[in-house]
């Protein structure tokens, strides 16, 4: 046993500051075991979300010492002996509490995508798709929704105003997740592009570099659906329709 500091956000709406605690860490603990036992301890109105403890719920995202993570996969041996660990909330989304976010936003973004549309021709059983096709969807449903890739992003991170116009790399995943798949009728570029906001992307990977569940989301997602994009915007067939529509 050893004694660290901690430095929690502590606070609600626009209002708080970091507080320091000293708290007992034990070996193999992780962060969230450490935000446990200062509840227990010395602050029992301490706000933190937390469900699985085994990095599958998505619910104990946090910034810690400033990178965003999971508090329950964060080992404590991973910071040097005198380091303080200083524990804030997701800083792209308002502050209910302490360390707990009000992450509605990408809950009011995931219901804009337009449902899966297979073709109403196809009855069940009788499609089939490419290993490949499988193998990309369930790489793009590992996702916990942990949202710290919409954390993470300077889209909106820096820019408040961006959210009404942008998804976030987390359902433009989605987006791209519906647009490449085969059984998928809609088309889903020009909405990509118009309303959730893709040309935003300057490809900085931030998201991907995040992502507990190494989800290769810049690569694998966003690039793959600016290229359909891109495709539909530089096809001679779709700008001569948009200029003889134009006349
Ligand atoms: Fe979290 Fe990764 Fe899903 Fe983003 S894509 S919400 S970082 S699991
Ligand atoms: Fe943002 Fe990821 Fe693009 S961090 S800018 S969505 S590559
Ligand atoms: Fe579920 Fe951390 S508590 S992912």
């Amino acid at each position: 046993m050893t004694e660290r500091t901690f430095r929690v956000w502590r606070g609600s709406g626009e209002n708080g500051e970091l507080t320091d605690y000293t708290v007992e860490v034990n070996e193999g603990e992780v962060v969230l075991d450490v935000l446990h036992r200062l509840q227990a301890t010395q602050v029992p109105d301490l706000a933190v979300r937390w469900n699985c403890k085994a990095g599958k719920c998505g619910s104990c995202s946090v910034e810690i010492n400033g990178m965003p993570r999971l508090s329950c996969m964060t080992r404590m041996s991973v910071f040097g002996p005198d380091e303080t660990v200083t524990v804030t909330p997701m800083r792209t989304f308002p502050v209910v509490r302490d360390l707990v976010c009000d992450v509605s936003y990408n809950y009011e973004k995931a219901r804009e995508i337009p449902a899966f549309t297979p073709d109403p021709k196809t009855s069940p059983g009788d499609f089939r798709m490419q290993q490949q096709d499988v193998e990309r969807s369930q790489e793009f449903r590992k996702c916990i929704e942990c949202f710290l890739c919409n954390n993470v992003c300077h889209v909106i991170r820096d820019h408040e105003e961006n959210k009404e116009h942008f998804s976030g790399p987390r359902y433009l995943m989605r987006v791209a997740e519906l647009e490449m798949h085969p059984e998928d009728t809609a088309d889903r570029r020009q909405i990509a592009q118009d309303e959730f906001g893709m040309g935003y992307c300057n490809i900085t990977k931030c998201c991907t570099e995040v992502c507990p569940e190494g989800i290769r989301i810049t690569d694998n997602a966003l690039i793959p659906l600016k290229e359909r994009v891109a495709d539909r915007k530089y096809d001679p067939l779709v700008w001569l329709g948009n200029t003889i529509g134009r006349r």
